[in-house]
Order: structure tokens, then sequence, then C-alpha cells
């Protein structure tokens, strides 16, 4: 076992779960080889604690470090900043410079919160929306976090989420009285929408900015219409799709006119930070309700973002990973066909990913393609969080090795012996208690 396998068994007799974020388990990637704990990470290269160095072709800090790992740029800020102190009786200056960068980046907006995680800001989005409109109901689409108001939805039976990113999420715990709160309705389904909207009165809609698929301009046009028609708040998720496509959002692209923006993840280039962006009117909501926290005035989280906003817009840094993404993609395909393995590449080139059409073999394959990368010393999975630090050489290379794999996946599936080639047990697609 490695030192970060070992070090996992201890987290689990201390930390429920291991660690704070599911998506950091070892049970999500390759349970029994997963180097599991850093040791240091520069630009797209991470070193285990056994000294092992990866070239990251995965989660890149879970779609956080949009720049690279630890970019001078943004920790000579940062560390100039912990410098000058961090946290004090009085507030940092630069909370406002920020809120007036978002706004400029955001012409529709008139007012700005920030928070630290993406969860806690879709909650406070979703209060303000909720304060607006005067109504409970939500309408939505997407992965939005693990707070109340979202984990609802699978009150009424488990499966309801299972199409939003994450199967087998459990609302153990949420109050029972939130049951009939929240609706889900598939991305890119109208249909669905509009039976929501005849039913309930719906207040609130929130959507994801795109996560596999873009949005339809079909989608987009009746969600504008509906929210106008019955008075609707509409909420932008673009915590996860902010800033790989435009400076600010895939909203920007589709004319599409939420009333509230959120960002988070990438936003600090993994330094937490994470906005609520929104027309005046709605924003200004925050002062009828209380939403207020310690750690949400922290410096740090400021000007990290400050600085990697700067460098986002300055070097246009969405159309390389746009350029970067597509040649994975065309990467994945071009192979696929060449050892006759069946794939499907998704949409959304910032975030590319593929998927195996194998029905209940596919997170054996996955495995498997993890497994094999671990030995030739890449972290992968069947996603690339693209970064700038990413470049055609290393995709080159990338590219190479996954060859060799994917023949070795093709051999595995044409001779039905899949199982034989594990040297793990296999991932994990959902939520699952940790024993
Ligand atoms: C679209 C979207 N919303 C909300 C969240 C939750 O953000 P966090 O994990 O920072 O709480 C995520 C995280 O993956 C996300 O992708």
């Amino acid at each position: 076992m490695n030192s970060g396998l070992e070090l996992w068994q201890r987290a689990k007799m201390s930390i429920p779960g291991g660690n704070g974020l599911l998506s950091k388990r070892p049970e999500r990637y390759a349970p029994d080889i997963w180097p599991t704990y850093f040791s240091r990470a520069k630009g797209v290269e991470i070193w285990d604690l056994d000294g092992n160095r990866y070239i990251d072709m995965a989660q890149m800090g879970i779609g956080t470090a949009i720049l690279g790992y630890c970019d001078n740029d943004i920790n000579t800020a940062v560390k100039s900043a912990i410098d000058n102190g961090v946290n004090t009786t009085l507030n940092a200056p630069e909370e406002v410079y920020l809120a007036e960068k978002l706004l400029e980046l955001n012409p529709f907006a008139g007012g700005v919160k920030f928070a630290r995680c993406g969860g806690e800001s879709m909650a406070i989005a979703v209060r303000i929306a909720r304060a607006y409109s005067g109504r409970d109901k939500i309408a939505f689409s997407g992965y939005h976090g693990w707070t109340d108001w979202y984990l609802a939805a699978n009150l009424n039976g488990e499966s309801n989420l299972r199409d939003h990113l994450l199967p087998g999420l459990k609302p153990k715990g949420v109050p029972y009285g939130l049951k009939n709160t929240v609706f889900p309705f598939k991305y890119n389904n109208v249909g669905e929408l509009r039976e929501i909207v005849k039913r309930e009165d719906i207040g609130v809609i929130a959507i994801e900015g795109a996560r596999y698929d873009f949005p339809t301009k079909e989608f987009l046009d009746n969600i504008q219409r509906i929210a106008e028609e019955k008075e609707i708040v509409v909420i932008a998720d673009e915590i996860t799709s902010g800033w790989r496509m435009t400076d600010g959002g895939i909203y920007k692209l589709t004319g599409f006119k939420p009333d509230i923006v959120v960002y988070g993840k990438s936003m600090g280039n993994g330094f937490a930070i994470s906005a609520i962006v929104g027309k005046k009117e709605v924003m200004n909501e925050a002062q009828e309700t209380f939403i207020s926290s310690t750690f949400w005035t922290e410096r740090v989280g400021f000007v990290a973002a400050l600085k990697t906003i700067e460098k986002l817009t300055k070097n246009k840094v969405w159309e390389h990973l746009n350029k970067i993404g597509d040649i994975i993609g065309k990467g994945w395909e071009r192979l696929a066909g060449k050892y006759g393995l069946k794939l499907h590449v998704t949409d959304f080139k910032p975030l590319i990913t593929f998927k195996f059409e194998y029905d209940d073999r596919n997170s054996a394959l996955y495995t498997l393609f993890t497994q094999e990368m671990l030995k030739k010393g890449y972290l992968v999975t069947n996603s690339v969080y693209v970064t700038y630090a990413h470049n055609e050489d290393i995709i080159k290379e990338y590219l190479k090795n996954v060859e060799g794999v994917f023949k070795l996946i093709a051999d595995a599936i044409w001779h039905d012996n899949i199982p034989e080639k594990l040297e793990t047990s296999i991932r994990d697609e959902g939520f699952k208690r940790l024993n």
C-alpha cells in the first residue's frame, strides 16, 4: 500500500468519510492504488507522499487551479497580503475592488456579495432569490452543492438528483418540512420545466452555465420567457463553468439574462473565494435578511481573485482552455476509433469529458484507464479540467500514453477479461458511505 493510502486509512478513523470533499476520495478513481495525498504541486505536476511525480490530467484541484498549481503571480500577491495581515478589526479594501471588478465584467448587475465556497454561495443566492420573489419553491437543473435547499430534492426519493451529477445523495438530516420545495428538471429539457411551472408556484429557477453540454438556445429562451411571465428569479450557477469560456460566464456567450450569477472554484486559482453577483434590486434583498459570516471578509480570497481575474482576462485564458480541450477530445476520439473503443466526447471543452458506452462495465473501464495511466505517471479520470499550464507538448505526450492504454482496454473488452486486468477494486460513481 502506498503512503497516501496508509494515511487515508488513518484519515477515516478521525474524519468521517476521510476528508471534506467527495471528489478527492481515492474511491472515486482507483481505490487501492490512487496516491490520494500530495506533498507539493507546481504547474500541472503533483508529487505524492512517496516522492512520485505525476502529470495531472484529471481534476486540477477539482477545477480550481485554472492557471495551474502554485502560480507565481497569484502566490506573490497572496504572500504580500499575508505579510500585511489578512483578518483584522477593519475591512480589507480588496473586497470593494473585487466587487467593482465583477460589476464591470457583469454590466447587468448592481450588487455583489462574497463567500468562500460554492455550496454556501448558492445557498446565499437562493436565500436572496426567495426573499425577492416572495416564494419558496425552486426549479433547478444540475449540481449546486451540499446544502439543505438542494438535497431537499431527494426527500421524495434518492433518485431525483441521480441525473444531476451525483447519484446516491442522501437527504438524511434535511428537514422533512422542505419536501416538495425543490423540483429538478433535466438540462436542455424545456418540457420538464414547463410541467413543473404549470404544477407549482415556482419563485426561483437555478441552472448550471454548462456541465457536459452547452445550453440550447431553445432552453435558455424558454427559461427567460417563463421567468418573465411568472416573475421568477433566475440564477445562473457558473461555479464550474465561469471563466472557462469568457471573462465571466457562459451566460455571456448566449445572450441569456439571469438575475443572479454565482462564481466559485477557479476565481482565486485555488484560494477560497466565491461571489454572488446580481441585479441591484434583487441583491438589495440581502439587506432584508441576515447573511453574514466572519471569513467572508478575509483578505486572501479577494487578493487571489483580483490577481487571477487580471491574468485570466489579460491572456484570454479561456481561448487556451478551449484549444487544448479540443485537442484532447479529438485525440480521444481518434484513438478510440483506431482501437474500436466505444466512447462519446462531450461538448464543453475546458472540462473535456469522455463517456464509455459499455453500460455496467463502464466503471471498471474507467478504473482500468486510471490504473494504467498511473503506471505511466499520470493522474487521470475520464474528464480533464484543462488549465493554462497544460500546453500542446504535454498533451501530445499524454495522448501517446493514452494510446497504449486504450489499446489495452480494447483488448480487455475483446477478450472479455476486464476483471483480470484490474489490480484495484472498481471506482464509485456517486455518493456512498465509506467504512
Ligand atoms: C455548478 C456547481 N455548483 C455548486 C458547486 C458546489 O461548490 P463547492 O464544492 O465549492 O461547495 C459545484 C461544485 O462542484 C458546482 O460544480
